[in-house]
């Protein structure tokens, strides 16, 4: 039986975020100025998402969502090593630049996503395949933090203003992950090797706010105690990191202890953190009935946000992908799809009206 308040609250909820049935994006001609973007500042928030090329170029209805709604976002894989690398003495700029002049054009700021990732996935072959030694794979990452961050500091003007430095360098149980194939950079500990790349990273840019960023930590637990108390040991001794990106990649179950989730998140913020959320999207089983999987995926869309909204270092929440049509989820997670704010018409769903109506209301609490 759910207790009637919480009843009250989801038809509440439910209400006011049902989606008119395939209606074009609200931010169209009758409501130009009530854009998720517009809410958000309202609430001192930037809200974006992760965008993916070919698609910003060649989908219009994608790029004009993209440049109406959000105020950042991230190239969902564009800035990674194995798109920046074609060799080990080329680097290629090309799309990456017509992304920033994208941003720029719109007044829109970028996260910088990733400089450092062991997933051979975003790793090119000629690195994969080279018997590099420790010290050649220590000049390699050197160079391609240094070469990455001067190139963009010159083309971007300002707009890019973070970077995830390193992503998801820990094990579920928290160790280090020693066998990434970028361990023998710095000596085998999380605290050398991070110390070294963010060292690395913000003697090329200063200006840059420089974020740790990774999966399954929000929840206390021992992936984020390491993380946490790495970071702590980090900014004790003056290491250069100055956020913490938790990606919040969920579903099919939602979380409902978001008291222990918001009191995780802010013992990072005591540590003079700021705080992203970086990757946010809620997986729907295939199997899962519409209307009710929807129901449950936009509370979740509004839970993450209400929880940025109440955590006065957290200054932005950035969805990874916005359409079903183009994501990596259903690829990666089989039986399991249906991530994002719209769907495959790239038409919203529940989610996106859940996170205009959270943004549209004041945060019970910001601190
Ligand atoms: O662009 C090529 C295309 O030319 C080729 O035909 C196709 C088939 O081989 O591959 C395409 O590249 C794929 C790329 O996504 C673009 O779709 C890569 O193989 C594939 O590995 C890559 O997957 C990305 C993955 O990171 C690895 O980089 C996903 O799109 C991206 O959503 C995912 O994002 C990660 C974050 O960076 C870190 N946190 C977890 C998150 C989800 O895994």
């Amino acid at each position: 039986m759910i207790p009637a308040l919480t009843l009250m609250a989801f038809l509440t909820m439910t209400s006011a975020f049902s989606a008119p049935k395939n209606k074009p994006a609200p931010t169209s001609k009758k409501s130009p100025t009530i854009t998720l973007k517009r809410l958000a500042k309202e609430r001192g928030l930037l809200v974006g998402a992760a965008v993916a090329v070919p698609e910003l170029f060649e989908d219009p209805v994608y790029e004009k969502f993209i440049r109406n709604e959000f105020s950042i976002f991230t190239p969902e894989n564009a800035f990674k090593f194995d798109a920046l690398r074609p060799s080990r003495d080329a680097f290629s700029f090309e799309t990456p630049d017509k992304m920033v002049h994208f941003a720029r054009l719109n007044r829109m700021l970028m996260r910088g996503h990733t400089l450092v990732w062991h997933n051979p996935a975003a790793l090119p072959n000629w690195f994969l395949k080279g018997k590099f030694s420790a010290k050649e794979k220590r000049e390699i990452l050197k160079d391609h933090i240094q070469k990455t961050l001067t190139h963009f500091k010159k083309a971007a003007k300002g707009a890019i203003i973070c970077w995830d430095v390193a992503n998801e360098v820990f094990h579920h149980d928290g160790s280090y992950r020693t066998d990434s194939i970028w361990a023998p950079v710095a000596a085998p500990t999380a605290n050398a090797f991070l110390t070294q790349v963010f060292n690395w990273a913000h003697e090329t840019d200063p200006k840059l706010k420089l974020f740790y960023n990774d999966y399954d930590i929000e929840l206390p637990g021992p992936k984020a105690t390491a993380v946490y108390n790495t970071l702590k040991a980090l900014k004790k001794a003056g290491v250069p990191v100055h956020g913490i990106g938790f990606q919040m990649h969920q579903g099919p179950d939602r979380i409902t202890d978001l008291k222990a989730i918001r009191a995780n998140m802010r013992r990072f913020a005591a540590l003079g953190l700021q705080i992203h959320i970086t990757e946010f999207d809620f997986k729907l089983k295939d199997s899962e009935p519409k209307e009710s999987a929807l129901e449950k995926q936009a509370l979740a869309y509004a839970d993450a946000i209400n929880l940025c909204k109440s955590i006065k270092a957290c200054k932005a929440f950035v969805s990874w992908g916005i359409t079903d049509k183009y994501t990596y989820v259903s690829r990666d997670n089989s039986g399991m799809g249906r991530a994002n704010m719209l769907d495959f018409e790239l038409l919203p769903k529940p989610a996106y009206y859940a996170l205009r109506s959270a943004l549209s209301k004041k945060a019970d609490r910001r601190d």
